[in-house]
């Protein structure tokens, strides 16, 4: 090893632990739920999970896992176009599809693979992504990886995108294609579809969303934003996750009429290059899909308990963004106050995480609450009561 290198690293470590933005993870012994068991023997009341319907520990998907497991075995040690496709593969494509309202899926070990694969594929040097500037580190680092012109509009901020698109067009782009995330991951915000869609169609371009955040448990079946804003089928690329309400496993998938899946299957690289989906996660997944799209009590329990503690934190004298995704941002300032804050509810058996630079920007620290249908009303009103008590031993609260 060059000489150097690891006191480099560790005094980049010790400058990260001084500024307060070390990240510490904390060992849970017990399934993914509204309450969990840490290693040290803790019980907590979780708010950061993704798991928004509560489908993490669902007894039908765990033996649709065990089915998966039982029948194909652990692992297809193989990338799809060798020897890696499974009936159930191509069953889990076409059941996303179905569900979004598309032609086709195609599947990636990841979200952050399929964000990483779709613009490199789909456009060229001649080509522009208008991407909002809050977007998913992932279609960031997807939107590098392309050869594609690129423009940048403050978030949600239409005149700004339409003052982008003008600039795409006068730049004698060929294709362009739009790209937001459905629910913006840090904030809680939707993206404002039906505006997007028709500043597409005046300037002629494509809209892609990343709908991690509501797949599942936003719009009429948790068809997601698309269904939730009435944009419908004017989105033309949907990106999703199987990591966080559909069961909470892993995988990702894109979602998209037919010519853009197939030269996905063609030239993607995450797909070409990487492993297929495990029978497990996939079977899982596939019956994740199958509960999601029925759980209307799930969903309207999220609603409840999202209104619930929004309106007792506020009521609290906490400063949230505003919204009414189950994403509920308390604003803190600076990392070492949402650090602080973190800390103190741990004490009282509440299990958050303070968001910090680099993940968001400097002076926008925060606790980045998630709401879930595995959470009671008790559990809703524990972590309010603790989140008031907590907040105002640390002054952020009066
Ligand atoms: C908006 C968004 N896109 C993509 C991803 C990546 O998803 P995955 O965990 O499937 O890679 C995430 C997960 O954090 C996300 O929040």
């Amino acid at each position: 090893m060059q000489p150097g290198f690891l006191d480099y690293l560790t005094a980049t470590l010790s400058d990260i632990e001084a500024q307060g933005l070390l990240k510490r993870e904390r060992l849970i012994a017990t399934p993914q739920s509204g309450r969990i068991g840490l290693a040290d023997g803790r019980r907590m009341v979780n708010l950061c999970a993704n798991n928004y319907l509560g489908l993490a520990d669902h007894p039908e998907i765990i033996a649709a896992a065990r089915h998966g497991l039982d029948r194909y075995g652990f692992g297809m040690a193989s990338v799809r176009f060798i020897c890696g496709t499974l009936d159930l593969h191509r069953e889990l494509e076409q059941s996303v599809a179905r569900y979004l309202g598309k032609d086709d899926a195609i599947l990636f070990a990841a979200c952050f693979d399929a964000n990483g694969g779709l613009f490199e594929t789909l456009l060229t040097d001649e080509d522009a992504i208008i991407s909002d500037s809050l977007n998913h580190a992932s279609i960031i680092d997807g939107v590098r990886l392309s050869k594609a012109k690129r423009y940048r509009y403050q978030t949600s901020d239409l005149d700004d995108l339409e003052t982008q698109l003008k600039q795409a067009v006068a730049d004698g782009t060929r294709f362009r294609l739009i790209a937001t995330d459905g629910v913006f991951s840090m904030d809680g915000h939707v993206a404002k579809l039906p505006e997007i869609c028709a500043l597409a169609e005046r300037y002629g371009a494509l809209v892609m969303v990343d709908d991690c955040h509501a797949t599942g448990h936003l719009g009429a079946e948790g068809r997601g934003t698309p269904t939730l804003t009435g944009a419908g089928d004017k989105v033309d690329i949907i990106t999703g996750t199987f990591g966080k309400t559909l069961g909470g496993a892993m995988g990702g998938f894109i979602a998209a009429a037919q010519p853009i899946i197939d030269l996905l299957r063609q030239r993607a690289r995450p797909y070409l290059f990487s492993n297929a989906l495990a029978p497990s996660v996939t079977a899982g997944s596939l019956k994740a899909i199958e509960i999601a799209r029925a759980a209307d009590d799930r969903r309207a329990q999220l609603t409840r308990n999202t209104q619930r503690f929004r309106a007792g934190l506020t009521a609290a004298g906490f400063e949230l963004l505003p919204g009414d995704t189950p994403i509920i941002p308390v604003m803190l300032g600076e990392a070492q106050r949402a650090q602080d804050l973190a800390a103190a509810l741990d004490k009282r058996g509440v299990y958050v995480a303070g968001f910090f630079f680099p993940v968001v920007p400097k002076g926008r620290a925060r606790i980045r609450t998630q709401m879930s249908a595995a959470l009671t009303d008790a559990d809703v009103d524990f972590a309010i009561g603790a989140f008031a008590e907590a907040g105002r031993e640390l002054g952020v609260i009066q």
